[in-house]
Order: C-alpha cells, then structure tokens, then sequence
C-alpha cells in the first residue's frame, strides 16, 4: 500500500475570525510518512495556529492545507481526525476512568493496546502504582495527575488511535529531560512509518528531526536540520543560546 499520512502546507495565510492582520503568512512545507518536523518559535510565533489548521479547528481564506492531496477544506473533520492525532498544548482529561480517557479515540481498543500506548507515552510505571489501575478515576481537567502525568495520558490517548499524523504542541516540556528522552525514542520506534509534526521549546527535544522550521511573528524564517540551521539561522542561534 502506499504510504500515506502525506501533509502539506501550500502558501497559508491565516487570520483569526473578525482579527485584521494574518498570524501566519506564506507558509510552506510538506511532512512524509517517516519524517519528524519540528517547529520551533518563540511564544505567540504561531505555531499552535500552524498545528490547528490540518484538523481544520479553523478554515483558512488563502492557500492550502493538503493531506495526502486532497484539501482538507474537502473532508469532514471526523475524517481527518480517524488520521491525525493532535495533541494539544494544554492536554484535556475528562472526569472518569484512565481507561475511559485513554478510549476516548477508539472506544473498541483492547486493554493490550491502552497499555502498550501507556508503556510508550511512559505513563504505565504510574498507572500501574495506582491501586485501580486503568480504572483509576480521573478528576475532570486531570486535577488529580501531575502536569507531565496529564501529558503523557493525552500521547497515550493519541497513540491508542493509531493515526497516520502526529500533531505534538509542547507535549513534552512538563517531562523531565530524562523521561523526554525515552519517551522520544520510543515514540521513534513506533510512529516509524507516521509523520510526526512537533512543536518544541527545548532544543534537546527537535536535535534529531529531519526539517526545523524556525517561525517568528508568523512566517517561517529560517528552515533545515539542526546542523544546517547552527551555521545559517541566527534566529535558531538565539533560540538555541536562550
Ligand atoms: N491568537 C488569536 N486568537 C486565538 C489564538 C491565538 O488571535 N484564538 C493569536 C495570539 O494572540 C498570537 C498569535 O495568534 O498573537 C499566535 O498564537 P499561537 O499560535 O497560539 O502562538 P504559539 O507560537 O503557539 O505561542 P506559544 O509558544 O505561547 O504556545
Ligand atoms: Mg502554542
């Protein structure tokens, strides 16, 4: 079969509904099966409105938001959702069981699949220490896991659908260094064949990936591999140095 999960940005622009001036402008770039991109900016560049754009969260008025060809403007969003995961910047748990909340992509998921999600989000060591494991009640908002709990729950609940594309916004920053770095590797082994598109503060997170694209004020400024950009952005100089 041919590979698919195929993104492309096609010269966006956006504004928000009812807002004058665009927050992103000309944006261009194409994601493979296989391939990680990273966007890295600072706050307010525009990458959470980069990432809303494929599951069509907003429509945009100029250019296009391509998967695997077709517009997403012409497919309806429980369509686009059955191949691209997002995860969002501030992960939401509902108030009910880790399983409930893990399901909430693919009710029919086998208790093997949530915690082979789990093992990989590195989120089973907790879930396994609580005495109701997966039935374990959750607080509505997640009140009553920890901020980087929250956050792997939320990857875990997007690996058990097994999407085609990954949207990660800054799912790793409440992590510590060492727990972003499993989770990284082993998010590596299994989304080998997806395409990951991930949003990151910490450089240490985005070394690795095949395409940076550096963003400030809604343009992409500056794009290429880590090394690439080391000699030739000093935006990505900046960030790198900060
Ligand atoms: N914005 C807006 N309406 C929204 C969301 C965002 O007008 N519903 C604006 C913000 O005020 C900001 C710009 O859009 O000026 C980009 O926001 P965002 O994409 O959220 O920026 P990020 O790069 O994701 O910022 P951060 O690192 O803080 O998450
Ligand atoms: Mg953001």
């Amino acid at each position: 079969a041919a590979l698919e999960g195929v993104v492309e940005y096609r010269n966006v622009t956006f504004a928000y509904p009812g807002a004058e001036a665009p927050v992103l402008s000309n944006i261009s770039f194409t994601a493979r099966p296989g391939e990680t991109v990273a966007i890295i900016g600072s706050t307010g560049a525009g990458k959470t409105s980069l990432l809303s754009l494929l599951p069509r969260l907003y429509d945009i008025a100029d250019g296009e938001v391509l998967l695997d060809g077709v517009s997403v403007s012409k497919l309806d969003r429980a369509e686009i959702t059955r191949r691209v995961a997002l995860v969002p910047q501030r992960p939401y748990l509902f108030s009910g069981t880790i399983e409930h909340n893990l399901r909430f992509g693919k009710p029919e998921a086998t208790d093997v699949e949530l915690w082979e999600a789990l093992h990989v989000a590195q989120g089973d060591g907790f879930v396994k220490e609580k005495k109701n494991g997966l039935a374990s009640r959750i607080a509505q908002g997640g009140t009553n896991v920890s901020g980087g709990q929250r956050q792997r729950l939320c990857i875990a609940r997007a690996l058990v659908t097994k999407p085609k594309v990954y949207l990660f916004d800054d799912s790793f920053s409440a992590l510590d260094v060492a727990t972003d770095a499993r989770l990284r590797a082993a998010l590596k082994r299994t989304t080998a064949d997806a395409t990951v598109i991930i949003v990151a503060q910490r450089i240490s997170t985005i070394t690795e990936a095949d395409q940076i694209l550096v963003l400030d004020n809604g343009r992409i400024v500056d794009r290429g591999t880590h090394d690439e950009l080391l000699e030739t952005s000093p935006t990505y100089q900046e960030i790198v140095e900060s």
